[in-house]
C-alpha cells in the first residue's frame, strides 16, 4: 500500500513510510501529497485544540477585542509622554502590541517576508543542508518546536538564524535564494535598531530611565542594560505554516512564551497568531507593514514581573500557507538576566532568580517545553 493510500484510509496509526519523513518537515509531507488528513503525530489532545468562536462555551475572544496599536512617530515625537503611557498599558495588560509607522520601509518588510517564503520554496535538498539539532548552530532548519522531543508535532517548519555580530554570521546563512543574505542582513540590522529604540521607551515607561540617568552615563544600571542590549543576542526565526486539511485538530505552534526581552514579528496577510488575553484566545489581525511586538521571559524577569511574557499560539488553515519572520532580542549569550535593582523594594521583593542562557538551553534541551514552564522554574517563592 502506498503512503498516500494509507493516509486516505483510517488514521488508526500513521504509516511507517510517512513517520520516517516527519523530521523533513510539514512542507515536505504536503508536497509529497501525504496530507489528506492530519497524521496522528500532529493531532493535539482535544483540550488543546483550537475551538471556534461561534461556540457558546468557546475560549476564543469575540472579534471586537483588538490588540493595542502604538504609533512609533508618537513615541519619538512631541506626543512621547502620552505614547509612553499607552505603551506601559499595552505591556501590562496584554504583553503585546502592534507597532505602526515605524521607520522600516514597506519595501524592506515586504522583501523580507518574500525572501523567507522563497527559501521554503526551494527543493528539500537545499533546505536540508541546514537541518541540525544543535541549538547553537548559526543556521538551523527544522520542524515543530523540537523534533527530537515533541510528543505531538506542530504544523510548522522553521529556519533560525543567529545574527550577532552580523558580519560573522551572514556568510553562514543560506546563499540561495541569491538575494537571501543581503535582504535578511539588512532586515536584521534595521530590526535591531528598532528594538533598541523600543527598549529605551520601555525602560522609560518602567520609570527607570530618567533624563539625568541618561546624561550620567557611568555606573548607571540602565545605561548598562542598554549597552548590553546593544551588544546583545539577536535571532531571526522564519516560520512556514503549510495549508492543513483539518486545521481544527492541530496547531502551527503550541502555546508558548518567547525567551528574550522583546520579539518583533512580521506576519504576512494570513491570520493565525493568537495571544492569551483574560483566559481567552485573541486573534492578532494582520496590519500591513506593522510589527507585532511582545514581551519575552527575560523582560519579565528584568522588570521583576511588572511586564509579563504572554502565551501565544498559531492556528493553521485549509486554504493558505502562512509565513512570518520573528526577531528575538536579548542580552549577550554569556550575560545574566536579573530583576532590575530599581524595581525591587520592600513592597516588591525580588521575584525571580538570576538566570542565563546556559541554564535556559540546558532546560529546553532536556525536556519537552510547554507553556511558560522555564520561567516558572525561575520564580522565587513570595516572601
Ligand atoms: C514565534 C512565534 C508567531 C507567528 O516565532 O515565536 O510566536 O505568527 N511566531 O508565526
Ligand atoms: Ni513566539
Amino acid at each position: 500500500m502506498s503512503p498516500a493510500m494509507a493516509m486516505n484510509d483510517e488514521r488508526s496509526e500513521d504509516c511507517h513510510a510517512i513517520e520516517s519523513e516527519y523530521h523533513k518537515g510539514v512542507k515536505h509531507l504536503y508536497e509529497k501529497g501525504y496530507l489528506h488528513k492530519v497524521p496522528k503525530k500532529y493531532m493535539f489532545p482535544a483540550s488543546e485544540r483550537p475551538t471556534k468562536s461561534m461556540d457558546d462555551d468557546s475560549n476564543v475572544a469575540k472579534e471586537n477585542l483588538q490588540l493595542p496599536i502604538i504609533d512609533f512617530t508618537d513615541l519619538i515625537g512631541p506626543n512621547r509622554l502620552q505614547a509612553l503611557e499607552s505603551l506601559a498599558n499595552a505591556c501590562e495588560q496584554y504583553g503585546f502590541f502592534q507597532l505602526v509607522n515605524h521607520n522600516i520601509s514597506d519595501d524592506i518588510t515586504r522583501s523580507s517576508i518574500d525572501v523567507a517564503g522563497r527559501f521554503f520554496d526551494l527543493p528539500l535538498e537545499e533546505r536540508a543542508k541546514y537541518m541540525t539539532t544543535d541549538m547553537r548552530a548559526a543556521v538551523r532548519y527544522g520542524t515543530s518546536f523540537s523534533q527530537t522531543k515533541d510528543s505531538v508535532f506542530c504544523w510548522r517548519d522553521f529556519l533560525k538564524l543567529i545574527c550577532n555580530p552580523l558580519p560573522d554570521f551572514v556568510p553562514h546563512w543560506p546563499a540561495s535564494p541569491l538575494d537571501f543574505q543581503e535582504v535578511v542582513a539588512s532586515y536584521a540590522e534595521k530590526t535591531k535598531h528598532l528594538f533598541l529604540t523600543i527598549m529605551e521607551a520601555i525602560l522609560e515607561s518602567l520609570g527607570i530611565m530618567e533624563e539625568e540617568a541618561k546624561e550620567n552615563d557611568n555606573n548607571n544600571n540602565n545605561n548598562n542594560i542598554m549597552k548590553e542590549l546593544d551588544n546583545g543576542s539577536q535571532m531571526l526565526v522564519t516560520n512556514f505554516y503549510p495549508p492543513c486539511p483539518e486545521p481544527d485538530l492541530t496547531l502551527g505552534m503550541h502555546p508558548h512564551s518567547d525567551y528574550g526581552f522583546l520579539t518583533l514579528l512580521l506576519q504576512d496577510e494570513v491570520e493565525g497568531l493568537q495571544i492569551q488575553y483574560q483566559d481567552k484566545w485573541l486573534t492578532v489581525q494582520p496590519i500591513p507593514n506593522a510589527f507585532v511586538v511582545n514581551i519575552g521571559d527575560h523582560l519579565e524577569i528584568f522588570s521583576n514581573g511588572k511586564y509579563k511574557s504572554v502565551l501565544h499560539r498559531v492556528l493553521v488553515n485549509k486554504a493558505k500557507s502562512r509565513v512570518s519572520v520573528a526577531s528575538l532580542h536579548s542580552l549577550p549569550f554569556d550575560c545574566t538576566v536579573r530583576p532590575s535593582p530599581k524595581l525591587i523594594d520592600e513592597e516588591n521583593p525580588k521575584r525571580y532568580m538570576d538566570t542565563d542562557f546556559a541554564s535556559f538551553l540546558a532546560y529546553v534541551s532536556t525536556r519537552e517545553t510547554k507553556k511558560k514552564d522555564f520561567l516558572e522554574s525561575r520564580k522565587l517563592p513570595y516572601t
